[in-house]
């Protein structure tokens, strides 16, 4: 080489890259299907239909391969995670080999003292994510800052540097438009959508990665020089829109909050709605700008539909793409970033190198290496802050829809035997950078990170209990007094402030009915909406739900460890399950379960009617009807059920017991009282109200069952239940199953009491994660 590293800043990085579907192998692994398997198994995209099935094998031989990144002597090694591997479905469930997989590749850079500098994503986008309209859907921004909170989650704090995206232009233009690269459309309006969201996806990413506590993250550009083919005024606009399309529509949206206007006047009409409202997402600061850079083009008008302009083959000498060497282009390119769009910022070359067909003695690329370096010595020369140079690509690999027949490697690939051997650019480049290390730190600063962490409320009339989770776990739980609105949300401000970081999602569980957002908490009277939650918290995702949709979700992960079986299965079997909950009301809700997943309807507790079951209720309901006459349905002996059947229930069923036997002025006593005497039977009054009681809870719970078909188990839930089991034996579970011609049918169903604590906090956290997994 004619450069060795000394010839450079003390400091300067020198790294090589790679990207995970060109080399991991993602047929292995348990990695979901991605839309570059698809383009590549449809005939004429890919040379020889190649794909990355099984590419290099780095999945299995990642030690090795970083063996040879060590021994040249590289200071660090970009790589991309593959999204697929991580979530087979793009969203949703981890596939917990792929994590470890990457967990292990950190841990191995690092054992090397390589630098780990990750791309979130290098373009194999999940399949069931592309059926959905992959980047021309705009929730693909949440999806993907998704992605990024599982991935940098789990290892993050090993990494170097990260950038969200590798090339936009390409996940957009190049694969929208011109459909060589997946999802091969060939579509203006698919194309500026996906142009626009695949900016916003890179500033989510980078949000959620500022809210792990994240440094050091950049943006990853690719840039072509575009040259006028002649001197004509129409080339010279042809080839400043080509520019504009590639280069700085990208780099203004991220840099400057705005796109090029040459480019709007072609695109506009196609964004998406609202596109200007988004820059402040989009251009979310970064630490540093990344640079990819291979080859300029020339450009001639063309006879055609916006943006009417073509490429035109250039004199220079080529590579074994076809493209023309142009190395002061990267020079231009570096000093115009510094001055149109990044100042300061430190800027990489974040990737450059050559096809060539030599599998041993390639000269050619060492000399491509080394006019490229010198163009990089030019612009460290005019004061540009170049930090580091990667190299494309560690290993031949599989170039796309190229298939493998360009070689980009440093090393070598017999894609028969999958040897790996060092080809002659490899050994200039290790004498080159002896002399190392540099002095830079290797990852993320100790103890900057942090994990991410949702709150979860459950609010009661008096008191609200918020809850901590961090991976998945409730770890902490406050009590405060509901109060006023302002009140409620300071507990939900000042809990966040001791955390020191925004939740990821806030969900807030109480007692009333949820309309456009908002709930309408009856027992605290107040209105608590997702937005002043949002605002409060500084939490991405909000949700407010009624306090039964969350009973119903605390038993979505429910074991026979924490139920009390009372009839059938010993663990609860998976289904649609009914939850009920004499408390302050007597609350059901239902976990429906379909397509293998956990629903709700938000619904408003029970409110079905009673009637008696015996003629010697007739007199208690009577009575009842001189106590609460608002409580019955119309002239009729039936009455709402949660008037008898709950905790507040009781003590006025009591009452209008012994009214029935004749006790004129009998006191409401308590419902804790009229248990425990029920219990001794001391009290022949609390016997009777502890039968009707049970019995008619348990009846009702029959119907319903009836109703809803819960082959998951029916379910009760609550401190009244769990602290009164003794209630619910035979007398209870014959109630239930007494059921005129069905009573086989309900007793085949299982039924349990809930032991969990703080159903409310786990029903509002299993909702949670469900909602965030959707
Ligand atoms: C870049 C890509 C990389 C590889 C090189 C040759 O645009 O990032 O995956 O294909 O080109």
């Amino acid at each position: 080489m004619k450069y060795t590293r000394s010839d450079f800043p003390k400091d300067f990085l020198f790294g090589v890259a790679t990207s995970a579907y060109q080399i991991e192998g993602h047929a292995q692994g348990g990695a979901g299907k991605t839309h570059w398997d698809s383009f590549a198994a449809s005939p004429g995209n890919v040379v020889r239909n190649e794909n990355g099935d099984l590419a290099c094998d780095h999945l299995n031989r990642f030690p090795q391969d970083f063996d040879l990144v060590r021994d040249a002597g590289f200071d660090s090694y970009r790589f991309s995670t593959s999204w697929a591997r991580v979530l087979p479905e793009g969203r949703g469930p981890v596939n917990q080999a792929g994590l470890d997989y990457y967990d292990r590749l950190a841990d191995a850079l690092l054992e090397r003292g390589i630098r780990p500098c990750a791309t979130l994503y290098h373009w194999e986008l999940p399949s069931p994510l592309a059926d959905l309209g992959g980047w021309r859907n705009r929730d693909i921004a949440s999806w993907f800052a998704d992605f990024t909170e599982v991935i940098m989650g789990r290892i993050g704090d090993r990494m170097y540097s990260v950038a969200p995206i590798n090339e936009p232009w390409c996940v957009s233009w190049l694969s929208h438009f011109e459909g060589h690269h997946a999802p091969g459309m060939r579509d203006i309006r698919a194309t500026a959508r996906a142009m626009h969201h695949v900016l916003l996806a890179h500033g989510r990413a980078i949000e959620a990665m500022r809210g792990l506590g994240m440094s050091n993250l950049g943006a990853v550009f690719n840039l072509e020089w575009a040259e006028p083919a002649d001197d004509s005024p129409d080339a010279g606009k042809a080839a400043d829109l080509y520019d504009g399309i590639y280069n700085r529509f990208f780099l203004g949206g991220v840099f400057k909050k705005a796109y090029p206007q040459n480019v709007l006047d072609g695109l506009e009409a196609h964004l998406p709605s609202g596109w200007q409202d988004d820059f402040d997402t989009i251009g979310a600061p970064v630490d540093w700008c990344g640079l990819n850079y291979y080859t300029r083009k020339l450009i001639a008008p063309a006879d055609t539909a916006w943006p009417s302009l073509e490429e035109v083959p250039g004199p220079l000498p080529k590579t074994q793409m076809g493209w023309e060497i142009e190395p002061d282009a990267l020079t231009r390119f570096l000093t115009r970033t510094m001055h149109d769009f990044t100042g300061d910022l430190p800027i990489y070359v974040t990737e450059n190198g050559m096809a060539s067909p030599e599998r041993q003695q390639d000269d050619d690329r060492i000399d491509y290496l080394n006019k490229h370096l010198g163009a990089v010595q030019n612009a460290l020369d005019d004061g540009v802050p170049v930090r580091g140079y990667f190299i494309w690509s560690l290993l031949d690999n599989y170039e796309w829809s190229f298939g493998y027949e360009k070689r980009f490697g440093l090393v070598d690939v017999d894609f028969d035997t999958l040897e790996r051997t060092p080809k002659a650019s490899y050994n200039a480049l290790k004498s080159a950078l002896s002399g190392g290390p540099v002095s830079l730190p290797m990852a993320q600063p100790a103890g900057t990170m942090h994990e991410h962490w949702n709150l979860v409320a459950d609010i009661g009339g008096t008191n609200t209990r918020l809850g901590v989770i961090s991976n998945g776990q409730l770890t902490d739980l406050r009590k405060y007094p509901t109060g006023s609105l302002q009140e409620l949300l300071d507990a939900f401000h000042s809990l966040r402030d001791e955390i020191g970081t925004d939740p990821r999602a806030v969900v807030a569980a109480g007692a009333g009915p949820v309309k456009d957002g908002t709930i309408r908490l009856t027992n605290a009277h107040l209105d608590l909406s997702e937005s002043d939650i949002g605002k409060a918290t500084g939490a991405q995702h909000t949700f407010v739900i009624n306090d039964f949709t969350a009973a119903a979700w605390s038993v979505a992960e429910i074991t026979g460890d924490h139920v009390e079986v009372l009839q059938g299965a010993e663990t609860p079997p998976v289904g649609t399950r009914l939850v009920v909950g004499p408390g302050t009301g007597l609350g059901v809700g239902a976990l429906l379960y379909s397509q293998g997943r956990y629903h709700t309807a938000s619904g408003e507790g029970g409110h079905v009617g009673l009637s008696p079951r015996h003629e010697d209720e007739v007199e208690v309901f009577k009575a009842a009807r001189h106590i609460a006459p608002e409580c019955f349905f119309d002239d009729s002996l039936v009455l709402e059920a949660e008037m008898f059947l709950s905790g507040t229930g009781i003590p006025i069923l009591h009452q209008a017991a012994s009214m029935a036997a004749g006790q004129t002025d009998a006191p409401r006593r308590s419902a804790k009282d009229i248990l425990q005497d029920a219990l001794a039977e001391s009290d022949p009054i609390a016997v009777k109200t502890a039968h009707m009681f049970k019995t008619h809870l348990g009846a009702i719970m029959g119907d319903l069952a009836v109703a809803y078909m819960p082959t998951g188990g029916v379910f009760l839930v609550g401190g009244v239940a769990e602290k009164n089991r003794w209630l619910f034996k035979d007398a209870f579970r014959d109630a239930f199953n007494a059921g005129g011609r069905f009573s086989d049918l309900r007793r085949s169903m299982s039924l349990y009491v809930s032991e969990q604590d703080e159903f409310g906090i786990v029903g509002a956290n299993n909702f949670c994660k469900s909602a965030l997994a959707r």
